[in-house]
């Protein structure tokens, strides 16, 4: 058991804001040294501030890297970033994702492609590039932010209940692959988070809505469980949706 997170490298996809940024707070908050990543520099620059307000000591144990999930080369240049600020990686939070609502007949290849190039390939991409890393420290975590829409596919929503579908089906995988290396795979499906996703605004139905925080504490508690056991998969709903 991670008794400690003391010390700990970890980088967070879409760490910029809403469910990326949370974590990135909680990880900070536990002394864990945290490389964000996203595609807006100006964004990564804001968050970074706010986190290091957050940090113990004061010490600066934030590092941005502007890159897009999408092409190989940045993912692998994300996780490069940290390993060379750091001096290594011990936890990947694959966060970073986009939400394009449209029923299939209107929807564009151009919105097809960009929803399931985040939200599979770019997994894909990071993950691919940190597992030497992972194994050169002798083990890790990877945890893939999925969605309930991963199992509970509605209309409009093809594109990004099968991106999240297929994250669900690769963590899986990906968990058997790497269980013997001590890499635990977990991934996590929340409902409705209070986030500015998909356009939308943060403060609306934030009185119901999970707060990203409490994805946040999830994902600390996914780091700290017993290693003798691995809770793969987490469901995450608001206890009482709107009806
Ligand atoms: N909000 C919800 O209700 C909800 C529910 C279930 C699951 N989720 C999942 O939770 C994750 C985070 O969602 P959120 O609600 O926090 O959304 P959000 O507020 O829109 O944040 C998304 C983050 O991902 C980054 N990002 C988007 N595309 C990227 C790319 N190609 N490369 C690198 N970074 C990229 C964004 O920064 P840039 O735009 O600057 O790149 C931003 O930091 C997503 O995977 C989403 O599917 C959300």
């Amino acid at each position: 058991m991670l008794t400690t997170l003391q010390g700990k490298v970890a980088l967070v996809t879409g760490g910029s804001r809403g469910i990326g940024f949370a974590i990135a707070r909680a990880l900070v908050a536990d002394d864990v040294q945290v490389a964000i990543a996203g595609r807006t520099s100006s964004a990564l620059s804001a968050a970074r501030q706010k986190l290091e307000r957050a940090e113990p000591g004061g010490r600066s144990r934030v590092e941005t890297v502007t890159a897009d999930v999408r092409r190989y080369a940045e993912a692998e240049r994300a996780v490069a970033a940290a390993v060379a600020r750091f001096g290594g990686l011990d936890i990947l939070i694959n966060n970073a994702g986009v939400g394009v609502f449209a029923e299939v007949a209107e929807m564009t290849p151009e919105q097809w492609a960009e929803i399931i190039d985040t939200n599979l390939t770019g997994v894909y991409n990071t993950t691919h590039a940190a597992i030497p890393y992972l194994r050169r420290r002798g083990g890790g975590f990877i945890i893939n932010i999925s969605s309930l829409s991963g199992k509970n596919p509605f209309a409009g929503g093809a594109a990004y209940c099968a991106s999240k579908a297929g994250l669900n089906a690769f963590s899986e995988a990906l968990m058997q692959e790497l269980r013997y290396d001590d890499i635990r795979v977990s991934y996590v499906m929340p409902g409705s988070v209070a986030t500015e996703f998909a356009d939308g605004d943060a403060a609306k139905g934030a009185d119901w809505k999970i707060a990203p925080a409490e994805v946040a504490d999830v994902v600390r508690n996914l780091l700290c469980h017993d290693p003798r056991s691995l809770p793969s998969r987490v469901e995450l709903r608001p206890t009482k949706p709107k009806k």
